[in-house]
């Protein structure tokens, strides 16, 4: 986000960095081993030019993006992405993320986007985070109801998504809700 950087929260088994030029080989190797865990819901960036563009987005002032990375063995674990945020009266956002195998699996990504939704609400100051989840992700719909997004409603037809409108399923968090939360 800019240039305004803080720093970033350390947990149990993981901990949250920014993404860098130099994580580029890595990160690629890491989602061609995950590209049966990713399909059909994400499409991760898997050549030089896309993650290029991942980190050019990274770095937009409406955008936050983090790795996760495993405190033993430093493995890149998975992705957040809170993107197109708006301040002013609606200090809101979307999140994304995905996991990289063989990390997944392990709770690491609850472990990981709990930090990160730390960082969004207590450091950034932001209010709400909105997640839209297809409704037969079984896996992700999990991880969003365990770290304590709230149901709003169906919504077809909401993003195109391996070639075509996809339903979604929308949930979100609000800062009042986070901190409520009795999380791990
Ligand atoms: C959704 C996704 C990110 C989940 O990643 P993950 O690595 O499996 O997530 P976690 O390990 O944190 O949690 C999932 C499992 O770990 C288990 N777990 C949680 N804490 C644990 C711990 N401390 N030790 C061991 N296992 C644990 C959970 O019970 C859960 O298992 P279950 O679903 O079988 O009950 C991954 O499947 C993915 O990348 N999917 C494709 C991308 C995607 O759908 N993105 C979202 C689009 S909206």
């Amino acid at each position: 986000m800019g240039e305004d950087r803080q720093p970033l929260p350390r947990g149990a088994r993981c901990f949250l960095a920014y993404p860098q030029t130099d994580d580029r080989t890595e990160f690629l190797a890491a989602v061609s081993q995950s590209l049966d865990l990713h399909a059909p819901w994400v499409a991760a960036p898997c050549t030089t030019q896309a993650f290029a563009s991942f980190l050019e987005r990274a770095r937009q002032p409406d955008q936050v993006s983090f790795l996760i990375r495993k405190n033993d063995s430093l493995a890149m674990a998975g992705v957040i992405n809170f993107s197109q945020i708006v301040r002013g009266l609606f200090q809101s956002s979307y999140l994304g993320f995905y996991a990289f195998r063989p990390a997944s699996g392990q709770g690491i990504m609850c472990e990981g986007l709990e930090l990160a939704l730390r960082y969004y609400f207590e450091t950034l100051g932001l209010h709400r985070i909105e997640a839209n989840v297809q409704p037969n992700n079984a896996r992700s719909l999990a991880l969003v109801k365990r770290l304590g997004f709230r149901y709003e409603g169906f919504s077809p037809k909401y993003l195109f998504i391996d070639g075509a409108w996809r339903d979604h399923e929308r949930f979100a968090l609000t800062a009042e809700d986070f901190a409520s939360l009795k999380l791990s």
